[in-house]
């Protein structure tokens, strides 16, 4: 048996599966995000240990056989929080989330440092790790003066597990304190922030090791102390190791609250202009690659809260193929942009609006739009030399056949739809451990069965190629008529 732990921004899941790798149960608990001023998001790690008991204490219930066969675990996580802890492994404040925005002036000045793009491999961002301790030691002084440690939210379960300071590089890679090609701690990265390599935690590759259960744990789970923990994944290396996007050529697009095209690389080839995030992968000696759109199915959640409309109906109000673009452009910047743009302060519009238009109309102008966005991130990929003949296409937006099917066209990539099963970060954190208990790459990191393929439109192509071309030019001047 098999545990995986993936700990995401709305809550934990916990998925118990057989030697084999197939699920044998799930349980999950529930987590809010504290925004107590604007830009801010914030979570308490305790709040994670107790949503990790639930979930294990759920198991224990339903599974205690299967769960005292648990022979490795692994973990995953939502990336770059900061989790500040003292000598004691006290947390000193709440942790600081990826999608927080507060230390933007910092990440600015921080990426002004030429040896943040040659050794990070990428752009500085106000969510990633480095900018938000530089905010700590400017705003918070009296508490930064006792950080100890700066773990990674997965990172503070593992600590509770096994009682280990430990990451692997897939996550420490989000930090912007990590030389990403060397796969090691930077000593010029961290005293650029001011910070030390005795406050950073031991590293360890995703499928290694990193420790045992704690006596308590085994206790009060029926968990065997035999069990290992092994270093595990960022959300996004293990939605890949999930879904079998482990080598060249092998991706994903993803059409979740944001939106994401990653390409499993088996160099390391960073081109931060292009704000392409390039990571190390949570497999030793490979990287991968993506570029991450702030609003993907938020833009179409934005949408059916003005209309006050479930997202599901508005999306049944499109016929299952495009007949061709909409007239009307959607810019999906509703939050700012990572790729291409860089830009925290741009903001989405509407262009081209009809008096005959109705919120069948707007739906499609919403699609599209993040279908635009994302062929930005695509060509910004490709710029970095992957290569992107197909994609699988996972997320909750692909439930609506519309929108893969205009994707498809956007993109002009197949893309393939997997059959229903898990396949997400919490099967990749199982698969890293079924690794780290002696299980090969080729036997674990498999690609779902494929239920369908679709195809580019050859008939909408020339269409859809001129509606990009539109939609590249309004950027610059929105962004003019913003500022
Ligand atoms: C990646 C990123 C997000 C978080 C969400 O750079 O910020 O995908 O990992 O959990």
């Amino acid at each position: 048996m098999y545990l995986g732990l993936d700990l995401g921004t709305s809550g934990l899941r916990a998925l118990l599966t057989d030697d084999a790798g197939r699920t044998i149960d799930t349980a999950e608990a529930a987590f809010s995000v504290q925004t107590p001023h604007k830009g801010w998001s914030e979570q308490d790690p305790r709040a994670w240990v107790d949503g990790l008991r639930e979930a294990l204490g759920t198991l224990k219930t339903r599974r205690a056989t299967a769960l005292g066969q648990v022979r490795a675990i692994g973990l995953s996580g939502q990336m770059h929080g900061a989790v500040v802890l003292d000598r004691d492994d006290a947390v000193l404040r709440p942790c600081i989330l990826w999608n927080d925005t507060r230390s933007a002036e910092e990440a600015a000045a921080f990426d002004a440092v030429p040896e943040v793009h040659a050794l990070s491999g990428n752009i500085a961002f106000p969510g990633f790790t480095a900018p938000k301790l530089i905010w700590m030691a400017r705003h918070e002084p009296e508490l930064f003066a006792r950080v100890a440690k700066v773990l990674l939210p997965k990172d503070y379960l593992r600590l509770y597990l096994t009682g280990e300071h430990a990451t692997d590089l897939s996550d420490a890679a989000g930090t912007a304190w990590c030389d990403v090609a060397g796969r090691t701690w930077s000593e010029a990265l961290l005293s650029a922030s001011g910070m030390r390599s005795d406050q950073m935690p031991r590293l360890v590759e995703g499928s290694e090791v990193s420790g045992r259960l704690r006596k308590a744990i085994c206790e009060d789970f029926g968990l065997p102390a035999t069990a290992v923990v092994v270093g595990g994944g960022a959300d996004n290396a293990a939605a890949a190791c999930g879904s079998g996007c482990v080598q060249e050529g092998q991706g994903f697009v993803s059409l979740g609250t944001s939106g994401v095209i990653l390409a499993a690389r088996d160099r390391c080839l960073p081109d931060p202009t292009t704000a392409v995030h390039t990571f190390c992968h949570a497999l030793p000696e490979r990287w991968y690659q993506m570029g991450v759109i702030l609003a993907a199915t938020d833009a179409l959640n934005w949408l059916g809260r003005l209309v006050d409309e479930a997202t599901g109906h508005l999306a049944g109000r499109l016929p299952e193929r495009p007949e061709g673009p909409s007239a009307t452009l959607f810019l999906p910047y509703l939050s700012g942009e990572r790729t291409p743009h860089n830009d925290a302060e741009v903001r989405g519009a509407f262009v081209g609006l009809d008096i005959a238009q109705d919120r069948a109309d707007l739906t499609a102008a919403v699609m599209e739009g993040v279908g635009f966005a994302l062929r930005d991130s695509l060509e910004a990929l490709r710029g970095t030399g992957a290569q992107v003949d197909h994609l699988l296409a996972v997320g909750g937006g692909t439930q609506s056949r519309y929108w893969l099917h205009a994707l498809a066209s956007i993109l002009n990539v197949p893309l393939q739809r997997p059959a229903e099963g898990e396949l997400g970060a919490a099967l990749g954190a199982v698969r890293l451990a079924m690794m780290g208990d002696g299980r090969s790459v080729a036997e674990t990191m498999t690609q779902p069965e494929i239920a369908e393929q679709i195809a580019p439109d050859a008939t909408l192509r020339g269409a859809y190629e001129q509606s990009y071309g539109r939609y590249r030019a309004l950027y610059p001047n929105i962004k003019a008529a913003l500022t």
